[in-house]
Parts: C-alpha cells; sequence; structure tokens
C-alpha cells in the first residue's frame, strides 16, 4: 500500500459515491475479500448506529467508512478490535491537533460531546472468525444536527478544526494498522491499552451504566490489562465491565 504507508490496510479501497451502509456491503462481500479491504462512501442513506439507532451520514460532511478485517484469532479476542479502532481514531486526531477523547468503549467526544463512532460486526464459528468489519463514522463538516442529537453531537468543522478528510483516513490506518498488528500478531495489548488510558473520558469520573432498562451511577476507576472498564459501584464494590455489555452516560 505504497501512498499509504501499511502493508495490509487499504491495499484495496473501494470508494462510492452513494451505499446504503458501507458496513451492509462491507458485509455483503467479506467472504470474498481480501483482509484489509476498505469500502468508504461520500453519502450512506441507511448508516447504521449501535443498538439499531440511525447514523446521520450526508453527503461529504463526514468520513463513513468499514474495515474488512480476518484476524486468525479466538472470536472471544474480538472485542478488543473495537478498543484498537478507538484508540487509532483519538491518536490520528491528536496527532493533527485535535483534542479529543475516547469514551470507552466505542465514542470518539470533543468537548464531551460525540464527534465518532464505532460499529464492530463479527461473524464468527465456535472457535474461528469469519470475518470482521470494522464501521467507523466521524463527524467532519456537520453543521446541523437533527434536533434529537444536536445537544450530544458534533463535528470537526463545528468545533473549529479544518482538517481534510483524506488526511484523517490516512492517519487513522496508518495508526490502526500498527495497533492491529500489535495484538493479532504479538498479543500485545499495551500499545493500544495506553492510548485508551491517556485520552480516556471518563477514568476517574462518574458515569452512569445503562444496561437494558437499568442505569447505574458509578465511579469509573480503570480501564485494566484486558481492556475491561473497572468501576466502583454504589456500595464501594470493584467490578469489572466488559465492553458488549453496556451503553456510558457521563452525569
Ligand atoms: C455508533 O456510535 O453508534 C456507531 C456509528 C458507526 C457509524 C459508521 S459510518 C460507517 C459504517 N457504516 C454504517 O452503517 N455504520 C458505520
Amino acid at each position: 500500500c505504497h501512498e499509504l504507508d501499511t502493508n495490509f490496510m487499504g491495499r484495496k479501497i473501494e470508494h462510492f459515491d452513494t451505499i446504503c451502509s458501507t458496513n451492509d456491503y462491507a458485509k455483503s462481500i467479506a467472504s470474498e475479500s481480501l483482509d484489509g479491504t476498505i469500502i468508504i462512501s461520500e453519502e450512506q442513506t441507511k448508516g447504521k448506529g449501535r443498538l439499531g439507532r440511525q447514523w446521520h451520514s450526508k453527503i461529504s460532511e463526514g468520513i463513513w467508512m468499514s474495515a474488512i478485517l480476518k484476524p486468525n484469532i479466538s472470536p472471544y479476542k474480538a472485542p478488543f478490535i473495537t478498543l484498537i479502532a478507538g484508540a487509532s481514531i483519538v491518536s490520528a486526531l491528536n496527532k493533527l491537533g485535535v483534542n479529543s477523547q475516547i469514551k470507552w468503549p466505542n465514542d470518539i467526544i470533543i468537548n464531551n460531546k460525540k464527534v465518532a463512532g464505532i460499529l464492530t460486526e463479527l461473524s464468527a464459528e465456535i472457535e474461528r472468525i469469519n470475518y470482521i468489519v470494522l464501521g467507523i463514522g466521524i463527524n467532519v463538516k456537520t453543521m446541523e444536527f437533527s434536533q434529537e442529537i444536536s445537544e450530544i453531537a458534533t463535528s470537526l468543522y463545528k468545533e473549529n478544526y479544518r482538517i481534510s478528510r483524506v488526511d484523517i483516513v490516512r492517519s487513522i490506518i496508518v495508526e490502526f494498522e500498527r495497533l492491529y498488528l500489535d495484538y493479532i500478531n504479538k498479543g500485545l495489548k499495551e500499545s493500544t491499552l495506553k492510548i485508551c488510558r491517556e485520552y480516556s473520558a471518563i477514568i476517574g469520573k462518574e458515569i452512569y451504566i445503562l444496561q437494558g432498562d437499568s442505569k447505574e451511577l458509578v465511579k469509573c476507576i480503570d480501564i485494566n490489562d484486558q481492556g475491561n472498564l473497572v468501576i466502583k459501584d454504589n456500595s464501594d464494590k470493584t467490578r469489572e465491565i466488559m465492553s458488549g455489555e453496556v451503553s456510558i452516560r457521563g452525569v
């Protein structure tokens, strides 16, 4: 990947003007695609967020992309890939001068508002991953958000950061490959965890943990060596929360 300075990430990049969802398209071609294939679209007509939510993906306003990954690891180790993605986004943005943090495990925020999200979809058998589709959405130029999300969402432009989408994509891909190969080939989590801790938006803070209908106020203590969140609940008991189990809300 000469232009990108990577070994396999982005060795094939498919670019669309419009598509339903880059994640859905990536899933539909994943079995026949090379590891590291990237799908990117100017617009998504049915962009998907987590928990069945809609993801606003207007034309040229952001980075709407998905990567097809085929790591030779146990499916149980897949959730860590989301942390790697978060770490690479936050690290790339901060290198480009954007003061951003990770709200473990899926969101990137600026000034307490969400600027980017990650949607990881896994296809696996008992001990084998068929593929992972890693979807990344970053609001770059959006100035107006719909009423229901305008309080909680932001974009790089709204926060007065004018950076080209190409520079951001390039930087994320390079960063992602480094952290991903550390994990896949060497079993190394430290490089990712260091970034997740350093740029955490929630460590040391009170947060709400939302699970189904329940809402619990806890203190966030750390991200442990497995990548799980360590919290102290209201009876002063320390607990570990796995990603995928919960949603986190600031207080
Ligand atoms: C979230 O925070 O809820 C996750 C948002 C993920 C959005 C991206 S945009 C590219 C990819 N394709 C999709 O349909 N969703 C992801």
